[in-house]
């Protein structure tokens, strides 16, 4: 880690289809900031401005309409009986959202500020798959510029190899990372910092509230408030929301191992690794109770051409994609 001057100028920045998370150095610690990343659309009136104002809940007024974005927009989404929108979607800026690059670019002027003179920023990034690599530029360039618009000196990070800078540096950041988020699965094996393969899965959260939703005749929200507050990964229940939930977690875990068989088969792109390698997981869909025992088994009986040693849950699952950013920036990689 670098000096304390440079360290108090920069910030980490996790882009997520869920959460926009700001980690920044504080004293001998980090200090995390997260926004919902959705937002609603509600009819203008004075009164509504005044009350969002005085709430400090961001929005954006256009013409007779009022953008309101953030943590609380669930709640007026529930009020209104309305939906939230989301600039991202599956990872990358929402395509279908037309109003996506305003949202971000609100959120991310009020949660990151101006820069101070010389400040870094790294942000994380998925990686894309083989038919949308162009998709993929285009997020990371639009946000690089939304961020050097507010004077920052600006990176990008690809989030499973954030995973690996937050959680295996007692591995001389060799190893697996894999961030379990809502919009997707990214993967990253490393060896000694460099990332040896990257690939993503789009089967994450978002991916069994939907799925969930469409078997059971439930909302997207009733299922994600279950799996979030009740949901054990134990198999078969008699339950048909514990079931389906069940049923798509795994097929999110067969995801990941069945793209990791594949992504190492070639064995001759592979460094020697002289011992065992942990594998670190971490993002909001790894957090339910069995996840880790039940993907350490899968992992285990996978054909794989590399010996793994601990499977182990990250200390602070929703924030470690923002720390591996924010160390990076301090590394100044
Ligand atoms: N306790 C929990 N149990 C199960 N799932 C949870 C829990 N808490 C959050 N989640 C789920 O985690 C997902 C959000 O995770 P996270 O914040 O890591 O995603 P993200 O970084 O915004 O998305 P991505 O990395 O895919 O772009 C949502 O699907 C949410 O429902
Ligand atoms: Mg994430």
């Amino acid at each position: 880690m670098s000096n304390k001057a440079t360290a108090s100028k920069a910030k980490g920045l996790d882009v997520g289809t869920s959460r926009l998370v700001l980690a920044r150095p504080v004293e001998n610690t980090y200090q995390y900031e997260g926004q919902l990343n959705a937002f609603i659309s509600l009819p203008y009136s004075r009164m509504t401005a005044g009350m969002l104002r005085r709430e400090g809940i961001l929005f954006s007024v256009e013409g007779s309409t009022i953008l309101a974005y953030g943590n609380r927009v669930e709640e007026f989404a529930n009020i209104l009986n309305g939906e939230t929108r989301r600039p991202i979607r599956t990872g990358l800026l929402n395509p279908a959202e037309p109003k996506s690059l305003q949202m971000l670019e609100l959120a991310l002027t009020k949660m990151c500020g101006k820069a101070q003179d010389g400040e870094k920023i790294c942000f994380s990034i998925p990686s894309g798959s083989p038919n949308n690599q162009s998709d993929v530029i285009y997020h990371e360039r639009t946000i690089t510029q939304i961020l050097e618009k507010l004077s920052y000196s600006v990176k990008s990070l690809n989030e499973g190899l954030a995973v690996i800078y937050a959680e295996l540096e007692r591995a001389s950041f060799t190893g697996l990372g894999i961030s379990f988020g809502g919009g997707m699965c990214n993967v990253c094996l490393a060896y000694l910092g460099l990332p040896v393969v990257t690939f993503s899965t789009p089967q994450a959260g978002d991916y069994v509230d939907y799925s969930a939703s469409s078997v059971t005749g439930q909302t997207p929200t009733t299922i994600r408030l279950h799996k979030e507050e009740q949901f054990q990964l134990n198999g078969f229940s008699g339950n048909n929301i514990e079931q389906a939930i069940t049923v798509y977690y795994n097929d999110m875990i067969r995801a990941v191992v069945t793209g990791l068989e594949k992504a190492l088969s070639d064995r001759r792109k592979l460094p020697k690794f002289d011992k065992p390698i942990p594998v670190a997981i971490s993002g909001g869909s790894a957090q339910v109770r069995g996840f880790r025992q039940h993907l350490e088994k899968e992992i285990r009986a996978a054909d794989l051409p590399i010996a793994i040693a601990e499977v182990s849950l990250a200390e602070d699952p929703l924030n470690t994609t923002a720390k591996g950013t924010l160390m990076a920036a301090m590394l100044d990689m």
